[in-house]
């Protein structure tokens, strides 16, 4: 539920842009980076004070929510409501790592509040933003992909669950909002040292299997800059690639600087979508 709302909207002639998870690490510099197109900023964690610090600095609207509520969702677009009368642009942001080990050894209601949080939050979230952003004549929603969705990751079921199901719900509500004008895409940020890099590594190492060895080695090196990310996702909210839609795109390995120059190639093919390999695609064919 919608715990507060804290700081004035400065609302300028720039896009109104909701950004969840949006108190610390990939959140906060998506935040920064809207910040610098001059964006209405709403953004939703649960820290009321960090939040409220960074929306005071950014002249951005705070709400605090904990959207392991299953009426958060709801709740924080009515919040925004009432602050702004369209929505451009969406940022699924918010996501928690769950219980790390196997399967059946996880807390049952910790594995589904991960659901809860990763997947059912953004589907709630979106399910009230495609048709605001459709009557204001469209607009961008972009969710964080993750370990998981598109490759098994074993001892964090809950996570890989969660975000492979959200991409396939992206890839298939792009083509249900694409009448609207909405286009919805997924990123995958990369390996950042963040807050969730800490968690795997407070976990058991017999626990988090394989995960922990490179979690440690991604502490030592130095993790990916969300700062990237970030650039990425406002690069998706932008009028640059306007025709693409239904996309999973990497900041770190896909070459998404030049989109705007190649991206109406992808239009009627799955690059960068979610899908079955067959044997022919690993060079065997079984009879
Ligand atoms: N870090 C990585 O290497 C990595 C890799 C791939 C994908 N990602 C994805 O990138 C996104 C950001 O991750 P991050 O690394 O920046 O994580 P993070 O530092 O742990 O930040 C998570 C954000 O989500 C908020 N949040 C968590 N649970 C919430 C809840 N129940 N209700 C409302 N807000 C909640 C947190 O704020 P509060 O705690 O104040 O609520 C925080 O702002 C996530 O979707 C993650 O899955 C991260």
């Amino acid at each position: 539920m919608v715990i507060s709302c804290k700081g004035l909207i400065h609302l300028t002639s720039g896009r109104n842009v909701l950004i969840t998870g949006a108190s610390r690490g990939l959140g906060e510099a998506i935040a920064r980076e809207f910040g610098k197109t001059g964006a209405n900023l709403i953004l939703v964690a649960r820290s009321g004070e960090r939040l409220a610090a960074l929306a005071e600095e950014l002249g951005a609207f705070a709400v605090a929510a904990d959207l392991a509520d299953p009426e958060a969702g709801a709740a924080v677009l009515r919040a925004a409501r009432e602050r702004v009368e369209r929505l451009d642009v969406l940022v699924n942001n918010a996501a928690m790592v769950g219980p790390i080990g196997k399967f059946w050894e996880n807390d049952a209601a910790a594995w589904a509040e991960t659901l809860q949080v990763n997947l059912l939050a953004p589907a709630a979230l979106m399910r009230g933003a495609i048709p605001w952003m459709g009557a204001g004549g469209g607009g961008v929603i972009v969710n964080l992909s993750g370990g998981g969705a598109t490759a098994p990751r074993p001892n964090f079921s809950a996570y890989a669950t969660a975000k492979a199901g959200l991409v396939r719900l992206s890839e298939t509500l792009a083509v249900e909002a694409a009448e609207l004008g909405v286009r919805i895409h997924c990123v995958a940020p990369g390996a950042m040292n963040t807050e969730m890099l800490e968690a795997v590594l407070r976990a058991a190492p017999e626990a988090a299997g394989g995960e922990y060895g490179k979690a440690v080695v991604q502490k030592e090196k130095g993790g990916d800059d969300p700062a990237v990310a970030a650039r990425l996702i406002a690069f998706l909210a932008s009028d640059e690639v306007r025709g693409v839609t239904g996309r999973l795109i990497s900041a770190k390995w896909d070459p998404w600087e030049t989109m705007g120059e190649w991206g109406a190639e992808l239009a009627g093919t799955d690059i960068y979508t979610l899908r079955r390999i067959v044997p022919e695609e690993r060079g065997k064919k079984f009879e």
